[in-house]
């Protein structure tokens, strides 16, 4: 099943925050309860709040009571703005969000069943989208892998990251399926665990073998020449490449360059937000200091010590050796080549990157 898909008029999703132990799904029926599910993560990743958040308008334009067109998009406007403050720093969110509005607000509906209509088709356009995308991006991303290669993963890009198959992960996924044999190391990624929960559950499903390691032992093993290639996804992409991506992402990129090892980005071009000049401009969400106190219930510090806990980082554009996408992998300088991918010229690296 999908991450998140429309069931019966409501909007049903895998709960993460019980993965590994408990496979559960839960179904909202209120446009504000997706918002809360966005918030309290039960279900993350970029492209996977973007289609729960498409759905969530969906819901909204269903609840509204009204007969006429004008309290119906009225009705939406309000469940918009909730839903894009869920969570602040994945553009996607908002995205989505935008493109099911501009749907609704088109002037060719002649009754309110219409717009609802529409505005449900256009969410599950955007869900199918997101599948075919990132298959499109796993065989991109897959000429990178090499056989005997240990690929270094961080935090969780899979299929529960995305409405299927998943974005870095997704490259895993395909270069696996086509038949090459490599390694890969997923990082814990604390606080909330998404590498050694959610990760490694998705890997051990499919059968690529893996390993979880601390966050604090990734600088080792690349520098004991362990890893090869390095592959994360993004939650938004500055006009210059500058990426913001979990907490952690800078540190590796950072020991990569380092250690000479190609630092590589999957996302789709819904990610890239070419309104933000760099990766200063973008809100870093801070997330609840009990996240890292007492995670998932397990009491480790005091409450009364004091913690700070941002959810992103960003990663400088000069640490990327190239961003995969849909079109094909962009390589440097992104500030020229990633506004033309964008603007939908295929990425002119897609045959030569590998
Ligand atoms: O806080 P999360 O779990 O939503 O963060 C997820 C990430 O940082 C992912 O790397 C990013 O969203 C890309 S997922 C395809």
């Amino acid at each position: 099943m999908r991450t998140v898909e429309w069931s019966n008029g409501k909007v049903r999703m895998i709960d993460q925050r019980q993965l590994p132990w408990n496979v559960e799904y839960v179904e909202y029926n209120d446009y504000r309860e997706v918002a809360q599910s966005i918030t309290d993560m039960v279900v993350r990743g970029a492209p996977a709040i973007g289609a729960t958040a498409a759905f969530g308008m969906a819901l909204a334009a269903q609840q509204s009571p009204a007969l006429d067109m004008g309290s119906v998009l009225d009705f939406m406007e309000v469940a918009a703005v909730i839903l894009k403050k869920a969570r602040p720093t994945a553009v996607n969110l908002a995205w989505a969000v935008d493109r099911v509005m501009k749907v609704a607000r088109d002037d060719v509906y002649s009754n309110a069943k219409e717009i609802r209509k529409a505005v449900l088709d256009e969410a599950n356009r955007i869900a199918d989208e997101d599948v075919t995308i990132n298959q499109t991006m796993g065989k991109f991303g897959a000429d990178l892998i090499r056989k005997g290669d240990v690929v270094l993963h961080h935090c969780n890009t899979g299929a529960l990251a995305t409405v299927d198959h998943g974005t870095a992960l997704g490259v895993i996924r395909t270069a696996f399926e086509q038949g090459k044999q490599f390694r890969v190391l997923l990082t814990e990624t604390r606080p909330r665990m998404q590498g050694a929960r959610l990760s490694a559950w998705e890997l051990k499903q499919l059968g690529i073998p893996f390993e979880i390691i601390p966050d604090s032992a990734a600088g080792h093993y690349m520098r004991a020449g362990e890893v090869k290639i390095v592959l994360v996804g993004a939650d938004r992409i500055a006009a210059n490449g500058d990426t913001v991506n979990k907490i952690g992402t800078y540190m590796l990129a950072v020991l990569a360059k380092e250690n000479n090892i190609p630092f590589y980005s999957v996302a789709p071009t819904s990610t890239v937000d070419l309104k933000v000049t760099t990766g200063s401009e973008i809100q870093i969400e801070e997330r609840t200091p009990d996240e890292v106190r007492c995670p998932y219930g397990n009491a480790l510090i005091p409450d009364d010590y004091p913690v700070r806990n941002p959810a992103f980082d960003v990663t400088p554009q000069r640490y990327l050796a190239g961003i995969v996408t849909e079109r094909g992998i962009v390589l440097p300088p992104f500030r020229d080549n990633l506004p033309k991918v964008i603007h939908g010229e295929p990425a002119s690296s897609a045959k030569t990157a590998k």
